[in-house]
């Protein structure tokens, strides 16, 4: 029986999420909870290689769903599970709201498929709150720009960002409750004020 808590921080490439996770892993800690950050697709040994493979080789989009699935079977055995057995807090830069949004909205995957393999892999296993950091399009792809080598779902055009900016945000209008979405198209200390009174509440009601 799950009883740790666990908050998945979803964006398009280039929202800014990761710039966010020390403040938020201190913050929860200095509640006295012991956290364990973590990463999708990876967190594990084996995930992580297939994550190389997911990042930098071409493949049909069902393999590079299967793929994500399977990475995050394992992680879920080998890390997230074991942590909320412990009553850990478990952070991961994403989970299967990407592979709604990035598969099935911008890869058009079937939404059945995956659901089954949500059922299969997760079983009841759901995040308890998802912070989306929502940006326009054209910010997501001018901060992309500007920064390191792409990867493979970076170097994707305008049409694909915007099916997978609309998927995101129809995952967050199909689950209000779970969601919270914070405009990452403010400076950096405005979109972090707000990543900070998000944790708070989070944290007021475990
Ligand atoms: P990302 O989380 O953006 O890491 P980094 O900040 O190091 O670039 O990279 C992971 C990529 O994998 C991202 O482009 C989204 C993609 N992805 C999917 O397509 N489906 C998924 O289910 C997951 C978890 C990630």
């Amino acid at each position: 029986m799950a009883v740790g808590k666990f908050i998945t921080l979803e964006g398009m490439d280039g929202a800014g999420k990761s710039t966010h996770i020390p403040n938020i892993v201190s913050q929860i800690e200095s509640h006295g909870e012991t956290v364990v950050c973590t990463r999708e697709p990876g967190g594990t040994k084996l995930a992580e290689e297939l994550r190389e493979i997911l990042l930098h080789k071409a493949m049909h989009a069902e393999t590079e769903t299967l793929l994500m699935f399977a990475a995050r079977r394992e992680h879920i055995a080998k890390v997230i599970a074991p942590a909320m057995a412990r009553g850990d807090c478990v952070i991961s830069d994403r989970f299967t709201d990407a592979t709604y949004a990035y598969q099935a909205g911008a890869k058009s995957v079937s939404v059945d498929k995956i659901t089954v393999l949500e059922k299969w892999v997760q079983d009841e296993l759901q995040p308890d709150m998802t912070i989306l950091f929502d940006v326009p399009v054209e910010v997501s792809i001018a901060r992309l720009a500007s920064a390191r080598t792409p990867d493979k779902f970076e170097r994707e055009d305008a049409e694909f960002f915007e099916k997978l900016r609309n998927a995101y945000l129809a995952r967050a209008k199909q689950y209000p409750t779970r969601f919270r979405i914070i405009n990452a198209n403010q400076p950096l200390k405005t979109v972090a004020k707000e990543v900070k009174v998000t944790i708070e509440d989070f944290l007021l009601r475990i």
